[in-house]
C-alpha cells in the first residue's frame, strides 16, 4: 500500500518501514564514519526501539561491535496497519546488525513485567552469557506495577502553583497560553512509580542475582535538565520528580555493584524531538527556539550525534569518567552553554505565532517530528507501493 502519516495531536498513527530502514542506516552511517569505540561487547538495551535507547543500540553495535539485546514496546503490522516506527527500526536494524555479523535479538513486551525480565534473563543466559552494558531507556506514559498489579499513570504537571506560559502547536506553529493545574500528592507518587529508578534496579537486581551482569558491569539510564523556562513543568514538576528518584537510584544500583566493581550512571542529556518529549507542553516551544540557535552555532545534535559523543568522549575515553557535582554525567553541556541559554531566553520571551517562522525552527522540529515515523528521507520513494507486512525471526 502507499503510506502516508496520519497525525493525530502528539502521534502520527503510520509509520513508513522504508522510511525508518533508512533512518536506521543513517545512524549507523554516522557511528561508523566517527570510528570505532573501545566499549561494551555485551549489551542489553532497555527501550532500544527509537530515541537515545536506539541510538543507545546502534552506538554499541556498530561502534564497539557489541551483540545487542534490545527489549522495547511496540506494535507489529497488520494486513492493512502498519507497524509502530519503534518495531520497524528494529527490524531495519537486526538486519544490518545480521549482514555485519553482529548478534542482535529482541524482546516486544512490557519491560515493567516479571514475564519480560525472565525473557531476557533467559536469553542473555543462553546466548551471551553475561552483559557488560545495560542502558535503561525506556518513556512510557503508565506502568503496571509487576507486585501489585496496579496501573500506574504519570502526569506533566507542576508542583505547588498553577503553571502558566508559552506553548506552540507545533502542527500550526501557532503559539498560545497554556495553564496547567499543580499536582497533587497522587499525581507525583504516580509519575515517580512510572518514571523514576525502581523498575531500573529492579532489572539491574534480577540480573545480579542470575549472575548475568559481568565484572565491572555498567548500567546508564537518561535524564534531563533543562532552561528555567520548562523548569516549573519539568525539572520541578511531577516529572522532574521521578528524575531526582531516577538520579538517586543510580547511586543505591552502584553500592549493591560494589563486589562486581560495577557502576550506574545517569547521563543527562539534551533536549530532543522523540515521541515523549513532543507530548510535553512548552518543551516543543523552547525545542524550536533551541534548534535555531545551535544550528547556526554549528552545534545542533541529534539523538545518535548525543550518544556517540556520550560514548567517545564520556564512557570510554580510557579515563575516568567525568562527573558533575550530583555524580551525573553531562552531555547537555552545548545546550546549557551560557551563550545559547541567554539567546534562547531572548527568543522566549519574542516568540508569537507571527515571529516563530523568523525566530524558531518550527520547520526543523516538523522535519524531525515526521522523521521518528519514517516519513521525509531523502532516497525513500514514498510514492511507491510498499509492503507494510515486515518480518524478522529475532524479535520475540
Ligand atoms: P522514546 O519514546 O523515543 O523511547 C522510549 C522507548 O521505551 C521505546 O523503545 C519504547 O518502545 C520503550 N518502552 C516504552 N514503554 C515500554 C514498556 N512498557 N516496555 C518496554 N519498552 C517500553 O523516548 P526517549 O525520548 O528516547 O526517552 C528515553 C529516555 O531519555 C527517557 O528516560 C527520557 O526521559 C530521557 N530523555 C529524553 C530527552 C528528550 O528530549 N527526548 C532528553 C533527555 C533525556
Ligand atoms: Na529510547
Amino acid at each position: 500500500m502507499i503510506i502516508e502519516p496520519r497525525m493525530r495531536g502528539f502521534i502520527c498513527l503510520t509509520a513508513h518501514p522504508k522510511g525508518c530502514e533508512q533512518n536506521v542506516k543513517n545512524q549507523i552511517d554516522y557511528v561508523k564514519s566517527k570510528g570505532k569505540i573501545n566499549g561494551a561487547k555485551r549489551v542489553l538495551v532497555i527501550g532500544a526501539s527509537t530515541g537515545f535507547g536506539l541510538a543507545s543500540r546502534i552506538s554499541s553495535a556498530f561502534g564497539c561491535d557489541a551483540a545487542t539485546i534490545g527489549v522495547f514496546f511496540e506494535k507489529p503490522a497488520s494486513e492493512g496497519k502498519t507497524a509502530s516506527p519503534g518495531w520497524y527500526n528494529s527490524a531495519a536494524f537486526e538486519n544490518e546488525a545480521n549482514k555485519a555479523g553482529l548478534y542482535a535479538k529482541s524482546i516486544n513486551g512490557d519491560a515493567f513485567s516479571k514475564e519480560v525480565k525472565q525473557q531476557a534473563i533467559d536469553l542473555i543466559k543462553n546466548d551471551l552469557g553475561q552483559v557488560d552494558l545495560v542502558i535503561y531507556s525506556l518513556a512510557s506514559p503508565v506502568r503496571m506495577h509487576p507486585d501489585t498489579g496496579v496501573l500506574h499513570r504519570s502526569t506533566l504537571k507542576p508542583i505547588g502553583t498553577t503553571f502558566t506560559n508559552k506553548t506552540v502547536d507545533f502542527h500550526t506553529g501557532n503559539v498560545t497560553q497554556v495553564s496547567i493545574e499543580p499536582a497533587n500528592q497522587e499525581d507525583i507518587d504516580n509519575t515517580v512509580v512510572v518514571m523514576g529508578g525502581e523498575d531500573w534496579s529492579m532489572w539491574m537486581n534480577d540480573l545480579k542475582d542470575a549472575s548475568l551482569l559481568a565484572p565491572g558491569a555498567t548500567t546508564i539510564a537518561y535524564s534531563y535538565i533543562g532552561p528555567s523556562v520548562t523548569e516549573a513543568v519539568y525539572r520541578k514538576g511531577t516529572i522532574g520528580r521521578a528524575k531526582d528518584h531516577l538520579e538517586a537510584t543510580a547511586f543505591t544500583i552502584t553500592d549493591d555493584l560494589k563486589e562486581l566493581g560495577g557502576k550506574a550512571y545517569v547521563s543527562v542529556n539534551k533536549a530532543l524531538v522523540t515521541q515523549a518529549s513532543s507530548a510535553i507542553p512548552v518543551i516543543p516551544l523552547y525545542i524550536s527556539l533551541l534548534y535555531k540557535i545551535m544550528k547556526a552555532q554549528g552545534i545542533h545534535e541529534g539523538c545518535i550525534e548525543q550518544i556517540q559523543r556520550l560514548y567517545s568522549e564520556r564512557l570510554y575515553t580510557g579515563k575516568e569518567v567525568s562527573t558533575d557535582e550530583n555524580g551525573r554525567i553531562r552531555i547537555d553541556d552545548w545546550e546549557m552553554r551560557k551563550d545559547v541559554q541567554e539567546q534562547v531566553s531572548n527568543l522566549w520571551d519574542k516568540a508569537t505565532t507571527e515571529s516563530l517562522v523568523e525566530i524558531g525552527d518550527l520547520a526543523g522540529y516538523k522535519q524531525d517530528f515526521l522523521n521518528l515515523f519514517g516519513f521525509g528521507f531523502n532516497g525513500v520513494d514514498y510514492l511507491a507501493d510498499t509492503n507494510e507486512m515486515v518480518n524478522v525471526s529475532s524479535i520475540k
